[in-house]
C-alpha cells in the first residue's frame, strides 16, 4: 500500500515523479504529493485526491528541480486530508519524507517529541519520521555520515517502512531505507529512481537493484552508496512491464482483465505441458520428484482472492492427488503456533507478491526451516524473491483493484501442481494426459463464458438496489461463491455472503426474503440435485434466485428467476467458468450503481501493511 517514487538525475524530476505515481496509483489513491529540492529549499505540493488532481494543480506551479520524491497514499494513520498527504516535513522544512508502511510506536515517539516542544501538522505516523530525520541530520557533514545517522534514526522505529528522505543540506541526494516494505533502485541513463515497485521505473530502465531489509543508502546523479557494503547488491534485469498498453477498446481495467483471461490462462500454462508428456514440468518449484514423493501435506497461505484460489486447490489436491491440504489465511498463520511437519510443503499464493501478511507468514515458516514455495504474478516481488522457488502466473499486470485474471491464472497453476502431485503419487499416465488435455481446453470455455455479458448486465441492473446477496455453491463451487461475494462487495458495495449451499440452513437462510437475492452456482455435477434442493428451499421463502447453470439446462430455468449459463466442462474444472459470470455480475452491478470499479473506495491493490 502506498506507492513511493524518487528521482535524481539530469532531467526535470516533476514529470518523472508524476508518471511514476500514475503507475503506482493502484497501491493507494487517497492523496498524492511531491517534494522537489529547488534553489530556495524543499518545495512540497500535496493534496487529498488522485494523482490526476495533483498533476492539474501542478500545471500552473513553478515547482522545478532534478531531485525529488513523491507518494500516493492509502491512508493508515489519519484521515484523507491535505495535511495527512505525504511528503511530510519537519517544522523548518529541512527534510521531506515519503513513507510506505506503518510505524507501530509512533504514538510514543510523538509524545516524546511533543514534550520537547515539537508541533505536529498531521495525524500521520510518518511525520514523526520527518521530525526524527531532521534532528538526526543536523550535525552530519557528508552523505556517508547522513546514512549512518539515518540508520541510527530508523533503529528507533518499530514497524515497517520503505522511506525516501530529502535533506536541504544535500540538494542532489535522495536517502532511502527499507524494512518490510518493498523498495528498489532503478538505474537509468539519465539518473536514478527509487520506487516501491518496478512499474514506476520500467519506462526508464530495466536495470534494478532490489533494496533489502535493513539497507540504508544515498543516491545522487553520480551514483549510489549503500551503508552495508558487505551485502551483495547486484544489478538485476527486470522484465519490461507494459503499463502503457492502456485500456484499448475497454472502458475499465477490470473489464479488460476479465476479457484477458483466455490469454492469461494460456500464458500461465505455457512451457509447463510438454507434448506427449503426462506430468507437467514445474522446474521453477525447485523440488525434485523424490522430494515431492515424500511430501505428505500442503499448506497454502494467502489472502483475499488468492486465498479463494487456494480453497479450490484443496478440493483438487485431495480428490485427484490424494494429498491432504490445509488453507490458512496468512494473517492467521503468521501468528499461529501450528505444528508443521518436516514433510509439509508450504505454498504462499499472491498476485502482487507484496502482501504483508503473506510475506510475513512465508518468512515465519522459512525461519522454522520449512519447505516454502510461492505462486506469484509480479516478477521480482518480495514473495517471489524470498520463497525457495515457485511458479509465476505470467498474467501480465493486473491493474484493476479487484482481482480477476490473477484468480483464473492461479487456478491454472494450481491445477498443474495438482496434476504433478497426482502423477508423483501414482495416478496413471493416461489420467495425467487426460487432465492436462482438459486443462489446455479451458481458455476456450472461458472465452465462451464471457459471451453472456449482455444477459448478465441486464440482471445486474435488475438487482442494483438490493442491500444483501447470498452466494451459494458446493464442492469446488463453494470457494467460487466466496469469490463472487467478495467481488460484489468490493466493487459495488452491496453486502454479500458466500456460503456452502447446504450450510445456509444453519443460519444465513434467515436473511432470505423477497428483497434478498441468492446466486446459486449449480452447473451439472454430482451434487446437482442436492444444490437444486437448496435452490427450492430459497424459493419456498420467496427469495429471488439467479442460477449459474450449464448451457442447455432447461430444468433450472423453470425454478430460478434468472439463469446465467456457463459452458459444460468436467466437474473439477467448473471454477474456471463459474467465476466468470460472477466477475461480470459484480462489474455491472458496480457500474449500475455509479461506482469506480477500478479504484473502489478504501481499497488498494497491493496490501503492504499488516
Ligand atoms: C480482491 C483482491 C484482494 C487480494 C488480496 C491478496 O479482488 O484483489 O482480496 O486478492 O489482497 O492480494 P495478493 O494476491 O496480491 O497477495
Amino acid at each position: 500500500m502506498c506507492g513511493i517514487v524518487g528521482y535524481v538525475g539530469s532531467k526535470e524530476a516533476r514529470s518523472i515523479l508524476l508518471e511514476g505515481l500514475q503507475t503506482l496509483e493502484y497501491r493507494g489513491y487517497d492523496s498524492a504529493g511531491v517534494a522537489v529540492i529547488q534553489a530556495g529549499g524543499i518545495e512540497v505540493k500535496k493534496r487529498a485526491g488522485r494523482v490526476a488532481d495533483l498533476a492539474k494543480e501542478l500545471e500552473g506551479s513553478t515547482l522545478s528541480g532534478t531531485c525529488g520524491i513523491s507518494h500516493t497514499r492509502w491512508a493508515t494513520h489519519g484521515g484523507v486530508t491535505n495535511a495527512n498527504a505525504h511528503p511530510h516535513t519537519d517544522e523548518a522544512r529541512e527534510v521531506a519524507v515519503v513513507h510506505n508502511g506503518v510505524i507501530e510506536n509512533h504514538a510514543a515517539l510523538r509524545t516524546t517529541l511533543e514534550k520537547e516542544g515539537v508541533e505536529f501538522a498531521s495525524e500521520t505516523d510518518t511525520e514523526v519520521i520527518a521530525m526524527l530525520a531532521a534532528r538526526a541530520l543536523r550535525k552530519v557533514r557528508t552523505a556517508k555520515e547522513a546514512t549512518v545517522a539515518i540508520s541510527k534514526m530508523v533503529s528507533k522505529l518499530t514497524g515497517t517502512y520503505g522511506l525516501l528522505i530529502l535533506s536541504k543540506k544535500f540538494p542532489d541526494t535522495i536517502f532511502a531505507a527499507r524494512l518490510g516494505s518493498p523498495l528498489l533502485l532503478g538505474i537509468a541513463k539519465h539518473g536514478y529512481l527509487v520506487a516501491s515497485d518496478a512499474t514506476a521505473v520500467s519506462a526508464h530502465t530495466d536495470q534494478v537493484i532490489y533494496i533489502e531489509d535493513g539497507d540504508v543508502l544515498a543516491v545522487n546523479p553520480k551514483g549510489y552508496q549503500f551503508l552495508k557494503t558487505e551485502r551483495n547488491h547486484s544489478v538485476e534485469q527486470i522484465e519490461k512491464v507494459e503499463m502503457s498498453e492502456g485500456l484499448g477498446k475497454f472502458t475499465h481495467y477490470m473489464q479488460k482483465e476479465m476479457y484477458e483471461q483466455p490469454a492469461s490462462i494460456t500464458s500461465a500454462l505455457r512451457g509447463h505441458i510438454l507434448k506427449n508428456e503426462a506430468i507437467p514440468r514445474l522446474s521453477g518449484m525447485n523440488i525434485t520428484d523424490e522430494q515431492a514423493g515424500q511430501i505428505d501435506r500442503i499448506i497454502f497461505t494467502a489472502c483475499g482472492t488468492s486465498y479463494h484460489a487456494a480453497l479450490v486447490a484443496e478440493y483438487w489436491l485431495e480428490e485427484i492427488a490424494g494429498l491432504p491440504v490445509e488453507v490458512e489465511y496468512a494473517s492467521e498463520l503468521r501468528y499461529r503456533k501450528s505444528p508443521v511437519g518436516d514433510n509439509t510443503l508450504v505454498v504462499a499464493i499472491s498476485q502482487s507478491g507484496e502482501t504483508a501478511d503473506t510475506l510475513a507468514a512465508l518468512r515465519e515458516l522459512k525461519r522454522q526451516g520449512k519447505l516454502v514455495r510461492a505462486l506469484v504474478n509480479v516478477v521480482g516481488s518480495s514473495i517471489a524473491r524470498e520463497a525457495g522457488g515457485g511458479l509465476y502466473l505470467h498474467a501480465g499486470p493486473e491493474i484493476g483493484v479487484a482481482s480477476t485474471k490473477a484468480f483464473t491464472s492461479q487456478l491454472a497453476v494450481l491445477f498443474l501442481l495438482t496434476t504433478y502431485f497426482a502423477r508423483i503419487r501414482g495416478v496413471s499416465k493416461a489420467k495425467g494426459k487426460e487432465l492436462l488435455k482438459e486443462l489446455q481446453n479451458i481458455p476456450v470455455h472461458v472465452k465462451k463464458a464471457l459471451t453472456y455479458e449482455h444477459e448478465i448486465e441486464t440482471i445486474a441492473e435488475r438487482y442494483q438496489d438490493v442491500h444483501t446477496m447470498l452466494y451459494l455453491g458446493r464442492g469446488t463451487n463453494y470457494p467460487v461463491a466466496l469469490e463472487g461475494a467478495l467481488k460484489l462487495k468490493e466493487v459495488s458495495y452491496i453486502h454479500a455472503e458466500g456460503y456452502p449451499a447446504a450450510e445456509m440452513k444453519h443460519g444465513p437462510i434467515a436473511l432470505v426474503d423477497k428483497e434478498t437475492p441468492s446466486v446459486i452456482i449449480n452447473p451439472r455435477s454430482a451434487l446437482y440435485d442436492k444444490v437444486m434442493s437448496n435452490l427450492e428451499e430459497i424459493k419456498a421463502r420467496n427469495g429471488p434466485v439467479i442460477a449459474i447453470a450449464t448451457e442447455g439446462d432447461r430444468a433450472i430455468a423453470k425454478k430460478a428467476d434468472q439463469v446465467i449459463y456457463v459452458p459444460d466442462v468436467p466437474d473439477i474444472f467448473q471454477p474456471f467458468v463459474t467465476v466468470i459470470p460472477l466477475q461480470l455480475l459484480s462489474y455491472h452491478a458496480a457500474l449500475a450503481r455509479g461506482c469506480d470499479v477500478d479504484k473502489p473506495r478504501n481499497l488498494a491493490k497491493s496490501v503492504t501493511v499488516e
